[in-house]
């Protein structure tokens, strides 16, 4: 197919995927969107379902259901294809089974020629991502996963309604593993520039045993969702949006994402929810910020945890840099 305009290629059409797809033509983010699945009916039946919506999109979408070539005029590769996880089992169960299918999916998509960015949301997302980081030998700077971005998003959902604020004037990060170990950025979190222990000091309607509560429902969200329903969805597809949005767009935003360490926050070698700045080139740079001793304790946990689970496949070393 002719290269139109911007082009994403979604790998992977199941519950996170096709919420994705509908996040992009509801918002008019892309010129073209290609749907590839190993389950081809699948991807084909998306393809025809979501082309009945183009009349009531903002903008022009052209939508097909592909194959590995046209990854070559991608701008964006996103994959969403894998297992997801089961009650009770954690996002690192999932590695063994999903870093086969990464290897033969970023392979697939190198054959092609592509030499655009990978955005990666399948889990254990920072761990494959630094897989596809590998695997497809492009610039670190041009493969990202979504990190924390979800979580990050559950953290100001819950405190803006802890505040009884717009969600959109709450800022504060979640960092570290996209998984069990991620920790909240107390010292850095904020109400239109006023800091929350701020308002825990100053106000005795606010107690910190709620902040622990809201950050242990974070944490444990998807666990209460899949619970419920077997899966969650919506809430990523939107982060995967913003994401596509802020890379086709060359916005320069800060977004919580898995971005590759090179001895930022002390750690090398590694991908981890941390702020970056994204753009058209992928991650610009990453936000550094100055951690708590307690935050910095967290945060190194995680990034131990990680490496013990990159270790066996890519020999990572499970000491900070
Ligand atoms: N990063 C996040 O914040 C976040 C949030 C929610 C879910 N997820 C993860 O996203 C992934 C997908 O979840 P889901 O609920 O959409 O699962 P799903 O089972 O609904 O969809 C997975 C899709 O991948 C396809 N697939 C499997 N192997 C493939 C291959 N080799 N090539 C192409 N397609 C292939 C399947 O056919 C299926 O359509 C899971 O790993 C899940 O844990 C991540």
């Amino acid at each position: 197919m002719a290269h139109l305009g911007k082009r994403v290629v979604l790998i992977g059409t199941g519950f996170v995927g096709s919420s994705y797809a509908f996040a992009l033509l509801n918002q008019g983010i892309t010129e073209e969107l290609v749907l590839i699945d190993v389950n081809q009916e699948k991807a084909e039946g998306d393809a025809m379902d979501l082309n009945h919506g183009l009349p009531f999109s903002p903008s022009p979408t052209k939508i097909w259901f592909g194959d590995y070539r046209d990854c070559e005029n991608a701008d964006l590769v996103v994959i969403t294809a894998g297992a997801n996880q089961k009650p009770e089992e954690t996002r690192l169960d999932l590695v063994h089974k999903n870093m086969k299918i990464f290897e033969s999916i970023v392979s697939e998509v190198m054959k092609s020629g592509f030499n655009g960015i990978f955005l990666v949301a399948t889990n254990p997302v920072d761990v494959l991502t630094y897989a596809t980081w590998k695997f497809s030998g492009l610039p670190h700077e041009r493969v990202i996963g979504s990190g924390t971005i979800l979580d990050t998003a559950r953290f100001r959902y819950l405190l803006g309604q802890y505040f009884r604020v717009d969600a959109r004037n709450v800022h504060a990060y979640i960092i570290g593993e996209h998984g069990d170990t991620e920790l909240p950025v107390w010292s850095h979190a904020d109400i239109g520039g006023k800091a929350v222990t701020e308002f825990i000091r100053e106000r005795k309607q606010y107690k910190q045993e709620d902040l622990e509560t809201i950050f242990a429902n974070v944490r444990d969200a998807a666990y209460h969702i899949i619970e419920r329903k077997g899966a969650t969805y919506y809430g990523i597809a939107m982060g995967l949006a913003r994401l596509t949005k802020a890379i086709l767009q060359n916005e320069n935003s800060v977004l919580t994402v898995s971005a590759y360490l090179n001895g930022e926050y002390g750690h090398a070698d590694i991908y981890i929810g941390v702020p970056a700045i994204v753009n058209r080139g992928g991650i610009r740079e990453i936000v550094e910020l100055k951690l708590s001793e307690a935050e910095k304790e967290k945060f190194s946990h995680s990034a131990t945890v990680l490496k013990n689970v990159l270790n066996p496949f890519f020999g990572n070393k499970a000491h900070p840099s």
